[in-house]
């Protein structure tokens, strides 16, 4: 196994795993270590079935419990704890969800009482152009935050609500998937650093602050954490498989053609309650 950093701060790019075969105890030892010391892995040229995949992804915990699965278009087509991220339709229907377009910054999960630990997403058709994930380093974001902003959102706590759009806020475009608070500042529960846990797309509010307050430090905090020296971008090729963190990861999706087809097959692995995240300053 080879690693090579993709920005300086985040991020890097595996060589010489083969995922369709089981990883032996060193190797996910290795690369478990890898995951949180860089937080987004690219793991190059896989070919996976959709049961590969699977195996895979539940050496790394849990597959969520609560299910939406029936509510979704690849029901029927892949199995419960697969969502295909795709806009190919079939008779004028996506046979996937988040089908097109932007999607601003989020952390998958964020909405619920335990988010996502983990989301994996392997390449199997993808436009010439567009459709790039961002990430974005939280770790960073909260580091680089003034001691006095550190101070005063130290015992805050965001609440965050997903309408089912991917570029408004708060919006009611589609049915409310869930809503609800967590610490503003997050404890990583492997690594014990503190994250900042807010996004455009989720954050609704800051609880403890009166809104017009709240509305203008999140609309700094969104600024702040989406700076060009906190984000890889991926151009995605064929047969990547690309896991990542979302306890220290926010991640966006940039634009791409509808006339083009993109299809992605993606696992989730479910985390626990985030606990707050320790606050220290000169
Ligand atoms: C997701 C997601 C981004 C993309 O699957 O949770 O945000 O690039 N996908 O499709
Ligand atoms: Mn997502």
């Amino acid at each position: 196994m080879e690693i090579e950093k993709l920005t300086d701060s985040f991020g890097a790019r595996i060589h010489g795993l083969d995922l369709s075969i089981p990883l032996n105890r060193e190797e996910h030892a290795e690369l478990h270590k890898a995951w949180l010391d860089y937080q987004v892995l690219v793991i190059p040229k896989q070919k996976l079935t959709q049961e590969e995949q699977i195996k895979f992804a539940r050496t790394w915990g849990e597959f969520p419990k609560r299910e939406r699965y029936d509510k979704r278009a690849e029901k029927g087509t892949a199995d419960k704890s697969i969502m295909l991220v795709s806009n190919i339709r079939e008779n004028g229907k996506p046979i996937g969800s988040l089908p097109d377009g932007e999607m601003m910054f989020h952390t998958d999960g964020a909405y619920d009482e335990h988010p996502y630990n983990y989301t994996m997403l392997y390449a199997l058709e993808l436009p010439k152009t567009g459709g790039n994930t961002l990430f974005a380093n939280m770790y960073a974001a909260y580091e680089t935050l003034s001691d006095e902003m550190k101070l005063k959102l130290s015992d805050c706590t965001a609440h965050h609500g997903y309408y089912s759009g991917t570029v408004q806020r708060g919006q009611p475009v589609g049915h409310l998937n869930g809503e609800f608070s967590h610490p503003v500042f997050i404890e990583h529960n492997e690594t014990g650093r503190t994250a900042l846990f807010i996004s455009r797309l989720l954050t609704l509010c800051i609880n403890e602050l009166l809104k017009e307050e709240s509305e203008e430090i999140l609309k700094f905090l969104f600024d702040h954490s989406e700076k060009p020296e906190f984000i890889y971008e991926h151009r995605w090729s064929l047969g990547d498989l690309v896991m990542w963190d979302n306890r220290c990861l926010n991640h966006a999706r940039t634009d791409f053609s509808t006339s083009e087809r993109r299809l992605l097959r993606r696992n989730v692995i479910q985390g626990k309650r985030p606990n707050r995240g320790h606050v220290r300053v000169a």
